[in-house]
């Protein structure tokens, strides 16, 4: 029998699905305006019409009048003269909006996460043949979309956080890392190198040897320290964190929102303790979801839950793994891998973040 309550769960699931796909469609007009230099042009103009934006942006016109009108109907954008003539309409980014959209060096700076988004739309029809035969989608399939956006998304924070607040945090390492004899760090999953980098910036002593199972992340990070100027302390290499072959020891091993991703975390981390100075320490910032699963959950956990389906545990299965556990790695699973590397203590160190949790991994 169907009751009243049934018919309002009926009603409100249907109204959340309309909800979700316009604000779906939402980011992928966002991804288009960052792909395309759309944002960058208004916020370099102050506001343009249909014409000026696809003249400087170089797309065609109809597509520029039908985005500017979408984004500000979607509230992305504004239009001070809506009732104009359409194509004298002139639209603008708000105040507070080109943080978000186009000012690459700013905490608020998100809209790469509509990139990762398109990283995970490119592989759809993939993930479909990968759930039926419980087979992996390689890091690499994602492509260029998805290695930008996180490398832009989490640049901001390494850049302002890492050595002037996650590192303080921790007073005696921040403090190794500024003495001599010059100090050596491996960050270990490092992507396109903006922690690497960032390290090497904040701690002019030391030197940074990043690795990546992905080659075309090691090579962008090559690419980025050259530019940063910090080449010569900063050097990168393709492999398995759980593989590693390296000279140690490091005073430091970071892994910066990649334990999770890692198809031999247990292996990962033995890897590294192994490398450790006699007074070193693992660093691993990953996900701040709850220490047990519970349905319904928070946003922290439906937006992490989000990129697992989607992204982290067909990446994790593509590499034949000990163990997949997808983005929602919780801190009692995470202790338990630490105790099997052999870490005698495991510390949650007190760094107030919307998404990481920090914990030191010692002895
Ligand atoms: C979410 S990304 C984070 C990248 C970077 N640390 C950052 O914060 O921008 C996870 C990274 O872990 C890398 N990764 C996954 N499995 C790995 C493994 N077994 N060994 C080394 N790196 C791995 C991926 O290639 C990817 O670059």
């Amino acid at each position: 029998m169907t009751t009243s309550t049934d018919l309002d769960a009926r009603e409100l699931l249907a109204g959340r699905l309309i909800d979700g796909l316009t604000q779906a469609m939402e980011i992928f007009g966002v991804y288009l305006g960052v792909e395309l230099g759309l944002y960058r042009v208004l916020a370099a103009s102050g506001s343009a019409t249909e014409d000026e934006l696809a003249g400087q942006a170089g797309v065609a016109a109809r597509y520029a009048r039908e985005w500017l009108e979408q984004q500000a109907v979607a509230g992305y954008l504004a239009c001070d003269n809506p009732s104009d003539p359409v194509e004298r309409r002139r639209f603008r980014l708000p105040a507070g909006h080109a943080e978000v959209l186009v000012d690459g060096d700013s905490p608020y700076h998100l809209a790469p996460l509509a990139l990762v988004l398109a990283g995970t739309a490119r592989v759809l029809p993939r993930l479909v043949e990968a759930y039926r035969r419980g087979q992996g989608v390689a890091y690499a399939e994602y492509g260029r979309e998805l290695r930008d956006g996180i490398a832009a998304a989490n640049r901001p924070m390494f850049r302002h956080e890492l050595g002037s607040v996650w590192l303080p945090a921790v007073p005696d390492l921040h403090q190794r890392l500024r003495s001599a004899p010059p100090a050596r760090v491996l960050d270990l999953g490092c992507g396109l190198g903006a922690s690497s980098v960032a390290l090497a910036h904040a701690y002019p002593r030391a030197t940074v040897l990043g690795i990546d199972l992905d080659a075309a992340s090691v090579a962008a990070a090559r690419d980025a320290a050259a530019a940063a100027g910090v080449a010569d302390r900063v050097s990168f290499e393709a492999g398995d964190a759980a593989q590693l072959t390296n000279e140690g020891p490091f005073d430091l091993v970071t892994m910066f929102e990649a334990l999770h991703d890692m198809g031999d975390p247990v292996g990962a981390l033995r890897a590294a303790r192994r490398l450790l100075a006699e007074a070193g320490s693992v660093l691993v910032a990953d996900e701040r979801v709850a220490d047990t699963f519970t349905a319904p959950g928070d946003a922290t956990e439906r937006l992490m839950y989000g990129w697992s389906i989607l992204h982290c545990l067909p990446a994790t299965l593509a590499e034949d793994p000990v163990e997949a556990t997808g983005t929602v790695l919780r801190a009692p699973t995470l202790a338990g891998w630490a105790a099997a590397a052999g870490f005698a203590v495991v510390d949650v160190v007190a760094i107030d973040n919307l998404f990481w949790r920090f914990y030191r991994l010692r002895g």
